[in-house]
């Protein structure tokens, strides 16, 4: 059985498929991709189909990482299918609770829990900002879904 982990944001076009995109790296790095189901997605409508948004992507880029991703959005069942949930901010964690069934089998935790920079702070929207916003989110998302992978592999035994 694998261990399926789910990012979301708003639009599933910047935070959560660049963290998707940075969890795969880690994951891949440890030889543990076998092991793991990893997607994204977004509370809205606006991006289905898309690719991630090309300022995020050539962020990206510049600091090694290449990712993509085809925009979709959070429906009720991926309480059910994920064991994991991430949700980038505090908006994006509501909207997904008022969906959740009584007895979820994702445990949901907002992707800064696993940031000893700002534990439990919001993943900030960078889409109507300039490029250090990016910038500042590719860290923070760096640091998060490191820290995230070592709470599963210890949670869950792998990788020693
Ligand atoms: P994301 O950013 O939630 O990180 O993908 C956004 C992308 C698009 C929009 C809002 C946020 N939008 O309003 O279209």
């Amino acid at each position: 059985m694998k261990i399926k982990v789910l990012f979301v944001c708003l639009g599933n076009i910047c935070r959560s498929p660049l963290a998707e995109g940075l969890f795969r790296h880690w994951v891949q790095e440890k030889g543990l991709s076998s092991y793991f189901e990893i997607d994204s997605c977004g509370t809205a409508a606006y991006h289905i189909g898309e690719h991630p948004d090309a300022r995020s992507v050539a962020n990206a880029a510049r600091n090694g990482l290449h990712y993509d991703h085809l925009g979709r959005q959070f429906e009720p069942q991926d309480f059910m299918h994920f064991d994991y949930i991430l949700p980038m901010d505090d908006s994006n964690y509501e909207d997904i609770m008022a969906l959740s069934p009584v007895s979820p089998k994702a445990k949901v935790l907002k992707m800064r829990h696993f940031d000893k920079e700002a534990p439990d702070e919001d993943v900030p929207d960078p889409y109507h900002g300039g490029e250090k916003g990016f910038q500042e989110v590719f860290d923070m998302l760096k640091r998060s879904t490191a820290a995230l992978l070592e709470y599963i592999c210890k949670t869950q035994g792998l990788g020693k």
